[in-house]
């Protein structure tokens, strides 16, 4: 369950692939399919960013783990120009280049937590994770295993989602 994945974003069939291995990862790590949309989604805007504002760049996502909670992480990173006014660009409607800037405010409601950061000279580091919530029937599951911290079940299989 360690898998790490990396997608190399240099054009728009890139994004195609940013976005379906972002939901077969969610899906491994047992998200709903409705959060393995939204953070397919989320990835795919921050990567056609790479591909509009920079060229190229690179997504790398994987299972986070913390002792009572576990997720997926999603960095996305690029040697490009960086992003200058960083606040505006957070705030919807600033877009440049006649995008409707609406996907870096987009990508970060549709995460938990969304930290982006531009290096001093050049490059970008957006930093994406999605938390995942286990439902009543695994939280009494995991109850009677012992408690045991925050753990992924790709058997869970729950044929409702
Ligand atoms: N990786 C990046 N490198 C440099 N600049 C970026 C990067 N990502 C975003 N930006 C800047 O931040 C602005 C806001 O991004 P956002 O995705 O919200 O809007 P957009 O790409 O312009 O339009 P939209 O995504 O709605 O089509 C962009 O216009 C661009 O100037
Ligand atoms: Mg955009």
């Amino acid at each position: 369950m360690d898998d790490e994945v990396i997608v190399e974003i240099n054009s728009d069939a890139d994004l195609v692939t940013a976005r379906a291995e972002a939901r077969a990862l969610a899906s491994r790590l047992g998200f709903s399919r409705t959060d393995a949309t939204l953070i397919a989604t989320a990835l795919s805007e921050i990567a056609r960013n790479i591909v509009v504002h920079v060229g190229r760049g690179r997504i790398t996502m994987r299972h986070v783990r913390e002792e009572r909670r576990y997720g997926l992480v999603a960095v996305a990173e690029d040697e490009g120009p960086g992003i200058r006014h960083l606040g505006a660009a957070l705030a919807e409607g600033n877009a440049s280049r006649g995008g409707l800037g609406l996907g870096l405010p987009g990508a970060r409601r549709l995460m938990d937590e969304f930290e982006v950061v531009c290096g001093s000279v050049r490059g970008t580091t957006v930093t994406m994770k999605k938390w995942r919530i286990p439902d009543e029937l695994e939280l009494l599951r995991q109850k009677r295993r012992g408690g045991g911290g925050a753990r992924p079940n790709p058997a869970k299989a729950d044929p409702r989602r």
